[in-house]
């Protein structure tokens, strides 16, 4: 980035006087960067950053190298990336100086070292091809070369070969047009499963030859599938990466990978249960089973440095998709498992080694912040252990995503906030992170972007006394002297949280820059606050969390004098959707004037009965609806629709499995047979998220247009101090 960022240095300083807002259009055509990788020496690190041109409708992902300074030599040494392959999304080190990246099914590597490593247009050295495109992948590497592990969708046979040909042939072209089941989950989260196929791992060798700048690389053999016939899948879909699995070496020298994967035994339609498997990476035995006891989802799972111990999380409640995840140790030779921070009341999402194997990483979500800590093994089993007292604090703040310990103790992570998108930073206890990128400065859609005063973070008293969470998010330019609409935003979950990350779907700022003092609120139900918090929904979604937002909204009203309480407005998507169909039932006093409700919940009931996780709605209300059917209909929005009549956007996407079109239909049915002015915005290319930049770009104008609306504000005008909401809008 280092040329970019000389240009705009000078276009930031013009930029002062005028300061822009952030539209989505900025917002859209920000850097998306991914998580981070160093080299095995610590020395460099990689970071695949995607960007879109939403007008052209071109977009794509490159490759960006950042020198990784020596510990104690501060941010200032850095701050400079370079990107050094256009067109690739994602890129490994098969040695201290030499990258794999994948272009479709081929490999190149690139090395460091030649005069032409930050020429992005150079692609590298072709290594070979696998059979098809992985969709995750990973490398280890050893004495004679390196192994990569890929995963790709295979039938029972395990040939990657066939999928192909059998897909195109007369018996696979069939299912094209009429599928046949016979046993449930025909479809999860945006696809048609097709019986028999499931993504699994695979493993190919790389042979090095030479060394420093004559280094070259070559593929060595056949691939081997290492879940042939198990009916296992990993990573898990649909949200599964490459953090479902791991590589190391056992301490006897063989080369194996840890891996999470839904437990065959049970139908994952009402099961949540997923178990821990080791494989050797030779494929010359089948995966075998180290996770014992827990009942629920396992994730994460992590080899030690030394090899002989396997960490992971692992719930205990098969069902419960927000059930605590314990930390789990298991030792391979003794086949023995013990749980740390047992007694710990936080949920972490991530489990890593440090590289001397003595400390544990932990990132977990507390107090609307995604954190990373460190826990020391030398003491583990006291009472302070276990309650989570020895953990100490290497970020404290803001969004962490992939974290990569490194040799000389530091950790190397990646990190976003409400105030911009991710950077890559090193860690290390006792300091403050060090910033290796600036992204954002270096930005062309950010550039001169002003996000207004600091979001705060606020308690309040909600049902039952409750104390309950929330953020402030004030428009640019905020003052108290100026009376502002108030907007609302309600999560989905309901067990999720607002947090200190950046976001391209429900980014505050967006709102806020539009001319909105934005509340986002995290009432009972929501994670990182602690279980009781979080199970406090269960069963209450229409009593604890409506009375929470209400008393929110409330509590903030009262604070600020300078809010409008004649405009008030709120969105939400998921079970923020149907929070806010729930709200129009029950809107009496008028609190909200206007309501977006994206992908909600209409009916509780319809929802079990076509929905693909039917554990997510059985947990929640306590049964299936030929047993609970009581507690359902009690929380159902359905329940008060003759009683809609604030004025609603409804929006719907046609590959959303999660919660159907025909929930946002009968929303829309319901508000124009009553009446109440209504709009349906519907995407047949979408899935419960809003993903294609164009598509997200109209989804902001409408949902920006219908809350301006029903507040009475009009985005501020171009040229004025706000900067003109309405501009990213449109195509010109
Ligand atoms: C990387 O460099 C370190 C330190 O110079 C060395 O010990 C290590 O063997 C190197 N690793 C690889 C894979 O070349
Ligand atoms: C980018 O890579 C893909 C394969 O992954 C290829 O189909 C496409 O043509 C490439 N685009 C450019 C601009 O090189
Ligand atoms: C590990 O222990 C469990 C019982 O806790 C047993 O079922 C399993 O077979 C053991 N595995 C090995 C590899 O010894
Ligand atoms: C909103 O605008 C309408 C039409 O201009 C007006 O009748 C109404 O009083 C306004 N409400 C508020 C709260 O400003």
């Amino acid at each position: 980035m280092r040329c970019r960022s000389i240009v705009l240095a000078c276009l930031a300083s013009a930029a002062t006087a005028v300061a822009s807002h952030l539209t989505p259009l900025a917002l859209l055509e920000a850097p998306r960067p991914g998580d981070a990788l160093a080299s095995p020496d610590g020395r460099q690190a990689v970071i695949a950053v995607a960007e879109h041109n939403v007008k052209r409708g071109s977009g794509g992902s490159s490759i960006w190298s950042v020198a990784v300074p020596a510990a104690g030599h501060g941010a200032a040494a850095s701050k400079g990336a370079v990107e050094v392959v256009r067109n690739a999304s994602a890129a490994l080190w098969l040695s201290n100086t030499t990258l794999v990246t994948l272009r479709g099914a081929t490999l190149y590597a690139k090395s460091s070292l030649r005069s032409n490593w930050a020429d992005a247009g150079f692609k590298g050295v072709r290594i070979g091809a696998l059979p098809v495109e992985p969709t995750s992948w990973r490398v280890l590497l050893h004495d004679h070369g390196a192994t990569i592990v890929f995963s790709a969708a295979v039938y029972d046979d395990g040939d990657l070969r066939n999928v192909e040909s059998y897909e195109s042939s007369a018996e696979g072209q069939e299912w094209e047009h009429a599928k046949i089941y016979e046993t449930t989950f025909v479809r999860h989260w945006d696809k048609w499963l097709r019986p028999g196929k499931r993504t699994q791992l695979f493993a190919i060798d790389l042979k090095k030859r030479g060394k420093g700048r004559k280094e070259r690389w070559s593929l060595a053999g056949k691939e081997r599938p290492l879940m042939k016939g198990t009916g296992l899948e990993a990573p898990v879909a649909p949200f599964g990466d490459e953090k479902d699995y791991s590589l190391g070496l056992a301490p006897d020298g063989t080369a194996y990978a840890a891996f999470t994967a839904k437990d065959p035994s049970v139908n994952p339609a009402w099961h949540t249960r997923q178990q821990i498997y080791t494989v050797p990476l030779a494929g010359t035995s089948q995966p075998q089973q180290i996770s014992r006891g827990g009942l629920g989802a396992t994730s994460s799972p992590a080899i030690s440095p030394c090899g002989s111990k396997v960490a992971y999380l692992q719930m205990a409640r098969d069902g419960f998709e927000a059930d605590v995840r314990r930390v789990k140790v298991t030792t391979l030779a003794s086949n023995e498992t013990v749980t740390l921070l047992g007694a710990w009341d936080r949920s972490p999402a991530q489990v890593a080694w440090s590289a001397d194997g003595h400390t544990l990483l932990v990132v977990v979500e507390e107090y609307e912040q995604e954190k990373l800590l460190s826990l020391p093994l030398a003491e583990l089993f006291s009472p302070e252990a276990q309650a989570g007292e020895t953990l100490v604090p290497l970020v404290r703040d803001g969004g962490v995503s992939s974290v990569q310990p490194l040799q000389d103790g530091r950790t190397l992570l990646t990190r976003s906030s409400l105030r911009g998108p991710t950077e890559v930073y090193t860690a290390s206890a006792g300091e403050d992170p060090v910033q290796l990128t600036d992204f954002k400065g270096a930005s062309r859609a950010l550039a001169g972007v002003d996000l207004g005063p600091l979001p705060r973070r606020f308690n309040y008293v909600g049902m039952e006394g409750r104390e309950a969470y929330g953020w402030t998010v004030p428009p640019p330019g905020y003052s108290e002297d100026k009376t502002y609409p108030l907007l609302t935003l309600i999560h989905g979950g309901p067990e999720g949280a607002w947090t200190n990350s950046w976001s391209t779907r429900w980014n505050p700022s967006v709102f806020a820059a539009a001319g909105f003092f934005v509340i986002t609120l995290d009432p009972a139900g929501s994670t990182g606050f602690g279980q009781k918090y979080q199970e406090g929904i269960l069963g209450a979604w229409s009593t604890r969390a409506f009375f929470d937002i209400r008393a929110g909204v409330r509590h903030i009203l009262d604070t600020h004098p300078n809010l409008d309480p004649e405009r008030v407005v709120a969105a939400g998507a998921s079970f923020g959707g149907y929070m806010i169909n729930l709200i129009n039932g029950r809107n009496q006093d008028q609190l909200f004037k206007g309501l977006v409700c994206h992908d909600g919940v209409f009916s509780t009931l319809s929802t079990w009965y076509s929905t693909d996780e039917l554990y997510f709605p059985e947990f929640e209300f306590g049964g299936v609806p030929w047993e609970a059917r009581d507690a359902y209909l009690a929380a159902s929005p359905e329940q008060y629709t003759d009683r809609w009549a604030t004025p609603q956007l409804t929006i719907a996407g046609g590959k959303d499995f999660r919660l159907p079109e025909s929930e946002g239909l009968s929303v829309f049915n319901v508000l124009q047979r009553r009446g109440v002015p209504s709009k349906l915005l519907y995407f047949p290319d979408e899935n419960h998220w809003v993903m294609k930049p164009r598509n997200s770009l109209v989804w902001h104008r409408e949902v920006l247009a219908w809350l301006l609306k029903y507040s009475n504000a009009t985005a501020p005008a171009a040229g004025e101090d706000h900067a003109p909401a309405a501009a990213g809008l449109t195509f010109q």
